[in-house]
């Protein structure tokens, strides 16, 4: 396959706010096709098909998530695509024309060495062979770089954290989200029965027909903004006992009265805080000046098990974590077993709207660009 020049999104440098870095931060530019003396034996290009538009893609641009690539550098934390050029090492491995997805944890913004500022927002991404993942057949472009780091999250935090079992109640918040429709998925896959929250009858739906068994709209009925109670609804579903387990994508509000639906000794899975995001005070400028917190009384009386449920930093700290994982979720999706769902696509020139429907909350599941 010819390289040709393309076109890539660079983010600049960091802003206040995600918003504020779509609008001022962030540029689409020509991208020279990749020099072939520059790249390495073991390097495989990607045309890339679809990118992912994630939530921490939006936070990256504003250093308000925990791990930034140094900017300049290409946002786009997951993209598919087909194999374009391989190294002469990579070549037993992979080869052009070959349909693949980029391992998130080895190459592009998230992950930790040489290739965090290849992201997928471009017509070319790079990453080393080990990155390089053949497309399970049973998955679209759009669907596979919604995989890895959606199922991977909900896998670490309800299995390996959550310790989810057959038989047991949990409670999704944020089940709308990427990661939350990944959650819904496995834990109806587990055998549990899934309660999921959400601020739109419509999102919620959509939420019911990828696997919850019982949805709550948690929006104030007369029209305010906010959260309602909404303890006595879970209480009934459960019979009058709570949820085994809370799936707590949320933060803020949603947490505390949270605490109020569940059953002694229940486990608390701390996985976000897409309501809170400001957490820090945005340009990467460090420390958490705006912390979630929870009240030690409630989990004290209710003997809970409250769990930090970090996906990249537990395994960078257990790596023995990893392999499981990822072969039990791609064998899951060659079996048809689990899906991404991707609401929203665009064309790459409008990577600003795609992030703008992704930070108003538009989506259900995956927000897509095609460059
Ligand atoms: N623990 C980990 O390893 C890990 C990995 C990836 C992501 N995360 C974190 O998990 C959280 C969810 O990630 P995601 O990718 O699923 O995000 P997402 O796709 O943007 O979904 C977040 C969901 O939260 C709900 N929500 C409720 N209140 C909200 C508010 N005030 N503002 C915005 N959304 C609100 C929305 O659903 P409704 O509109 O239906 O209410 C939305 O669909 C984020 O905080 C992310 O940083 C954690």
């Amino acid at each position: 396959m010819t390289l040709t020049t393309g076109h890539r999104v660079v983010v600049q440098h960091f802003a206040a706010s995600p918003l504020e870095a779509i609008d001022g931060c962030m540029t689409l530019e020509e991208m020279p096709a990749p020099a072939e003396e520059t790249l390495l034996a073991g390097d495989v290009v990607v045309a890339v098909r679809s990118a992912s538009v994630g939530w921490v893609d939006l936070l990256m641009t504003s250093g308000l998530y925990q791990h930034s690539a140094k900017p300049p550098y290409c946002p786009g934390l997951e993209c598919a695509g087909v194999v374009a050029w391989v190294g002469s090492e990579a070549a037993q491995r992979c080869a052009v024309g070959d349909a693949v997805l980029i391992d998130p944890f080895l190459a592009g913004p998230r992950s930790l060495g040489a290739y965090q500022a290849s992201g997928g927002f471009a017509t070319y991404a790079v990453a080393p062979v080990d990155a390089v993942l053949p497309l399970p057949a049973t998955l679209s472009f759009d669907e596979a770089c919604n995989l890895l780091g959606n199922y991977e999250t909900a896998f670490h935090c309800l299995m390996t954290r959550g310790r989810l079992a057959a038989g047991e109640t949990v409670l999704v918040h944020g089940a709308s989200g990427a990661t939350g429709v990944a959650a819904v998925q496995i834990a109806r896959l587990r055998g549990a029965t899934v309660i999921a929250t959400g601020r739109s009858d419509e999102k919620l739906a959509q939420v019911k027909a990828q696997g919850a068994h019982h949805v709550i709209n948690t929006s104030r009925t007369d029209g305010t903004r906010g959260l309602r109670a909404f303890r006595d609804e879970v209480k009934a579903l459960t019979q009058g006992r709570g949820v085994d387990v809370v799936y707590d994508g949320v933060g803020g509000d949603i947490s505390l009265e949270s605490l109020r639906c569940v059953r002694f000794g229940a486990r608390y899975l701390v996985v976000g805080w897409a309501a809170t995001p400001f957490v820090a005070a945005g340009k990467g400028s460090g420390p958490a000046l705006n912390p979630n917190l929870l009240p030690t009384n409630l989990i004290l009386m209710k003997g809970l098990d409250v769990l930090g449920c970090p996906t990249v930093i537990a395994t960078v700290n257990d790596p023995a974590l990893r392999a499981p994982r990822l072969a039990q979720i791609l064998h899951w999706a060659a079996e048809g077993l689990i899906r991404p769902c991707v609401s929203h696509t665009f064309p790459l020139t409008e990577f600003k709207a795609a992030m703008r429907a992704k930070w108003r909350g538009d989506v259900v599941g995956g927000c897509v660009v095609h460059p």
